[in-house]
């Protein structure tokens, strides 16, 4: 039921992923970030989420480092020997009140239509879970030494049950407390029916299925790697000189007899990549996002502004495939600061620098930018997204 306090991802990647074999599979490659960063970026892009809170096992500290790479989470929760334990440590260690879903990190494609559906029919019940009709037949498996087919098992009325699955904080926290130590659960959904809870079941995806073997990763692969389409988009800004001491451009701060006016600050080169990162998705414009008459982004680090559209991007499964801005200027000098604009951009976007260029030139002393009247970007982005977009 509704409740006061904040919805928080409670994502499990504690298991050591021994079916699949090789590193826990939820800090492996997948589509050029780890199978963890996929499910944590979905849900750090869904408006309905307020935090992420992720539970890893031992010893996995700097896998889970270098899959969260600069992506800003709490500290991770430490799991226990099976995933039931895992969730009971991470529940300890959110928020209480408000809600929860807990997700398997193993299920990397979350669409947040799901999770959309998860949090409206947690408005009229405990708890809710997506779940997909059962297509093959079902049986018990084949018995040794011959392996013959056991009994069949009707599936009507069957469904297979994925997570994320949603509950009221409290409400799981005393199911879990509940659940008797020694017996073993597969989801949480079953030890919120054991509490008398009343688990509602939505649409779920068939994106959201489980990896668990070799051949699901090269699936998973599969899925990511075909029917891509390079969407490709400009951004343009302009920001005029006022007296000051230095600017900021590109996400630095560069000395200079000058500053730039602008309600947030006025970095040009970060306002032309945001535009144009928007464009890629068609997502409208920095002043549709950030309008300017919104005293809150008054002085604002417009590093906000890009690390939004880089995650509407994230949440579209786009790919910034590369960034090229021009900062066009008589002064000041772009060439002492190109190097550090250009880490601090591809640091932003959680891309290599390989795919960040930036360069600059001057008009010749013509027209306002030659009067060293202001400062104009250009940047054009190539972003990859899914075929199946609208
Ligand atoms: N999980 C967990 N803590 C455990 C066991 C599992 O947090 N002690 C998590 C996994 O990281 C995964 C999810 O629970 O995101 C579902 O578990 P499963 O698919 O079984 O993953 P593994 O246990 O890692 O894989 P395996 O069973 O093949 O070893
Ligand atoms: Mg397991």
């Amino acid at each position: 039921m509704r409740s006061e306090g904040p919805t928080v991802a409670l994502i499990v990647a504690a298991g050591r992923g021994e079916r699949l074999g090789g590193t826990p599979k939820q800090y492996q490659p997948l589509g050029g970030r780890a199978l963890l960063a996929h499910s944590v970026d979905a849900c750090l892009a869904h408006p309905g989420i307020d935090a992420v809170q992720v539970v890893i096992g031992a010893g996995q500290d700097a896998a889970y480092r270098a899959a969260i790479g600069a992506r800003a989470l709490p500290a991770p929760v430490i799991g226990g020997a099976t995933r039931r334990e895992s969730v009971r440590a991470g529940l300890a260690a959110i928020a209480p009140g408000g809600r929860v879903l807990i997700h398997d990190a193993a299920r990397p494609f979350l669409p947040a239509a799901v999770i959309d559906r998860l949090l409206a029919a947690l408005e009229t019940h405990d708890g809710a879970v997506p779940v997909l009709p059962v297509a093959d037949s079902l049986a018990h498996g084949g018995k040794a030494p011959d392996s013959t087919l056991g009994e069949a098992v009707p599936r009507a009325g069957l469904v297979r049950v994925q997570t994320p699955q949603a509950f009221g904080t409290t409400a799981i926290v005393r199911a879990h407390a509940l659940w008797p130590a020694e017996r073993e659960a597969t989801d949480d959904a079953q030890v919120a029916r054991a509490a008398g809870l009343a688990v509602a079941t939505v649409a779920g995806d068939p994106a959201l299925d489980k990896i668990t073997w070799g051949t699901d990763m090269v699936a998973a692969e599969a899925r990511l790697a075909t029917a891509r389409t390079t969407r490709t988009a400009l951004g343009f800004d302009v920001h005029t000189f006022t007296a000051g001491t230095g600017i900021r451009l590109g996400g630095v701060t560069i000395p200079h007899d000058r500053a730039l006016a602008g309600h947030s600050d006025a970095d040009v080169a970060l306002h032309a990549i945001t535009d144009a990162l928007l464009g890629t998705i068609a997502a409208g414009d920095i002043g549709s996002h950030f309008p300017p008459s919104d005293p809150r982004w008054r002085g604002a680090d417009s590093a906000i502004f890009l690390t939004h559209a880089r995650d509407l991007v994230a949440a579209a499964d786009g790919r910034i495939d590369h960034i090229d801005v021009t900062i066009i200027c008589e002064a000041p000098k772009i060439g002492p600061h190109r190097a550090t604009i250009r880490t601090r951009i591809a640091t932003l976007l959680q891309v290599e620098e390989a795919r960040i260029s930036v360069k600059a030139t001057t008009t010749e002393r013509l027209g306002f930018t030659g009067r060293g009247e202001g400062i104009a970007a250009q940047a054009v982005a190539s972003v990859r997204v899914p075929e199946t977009n609208p």
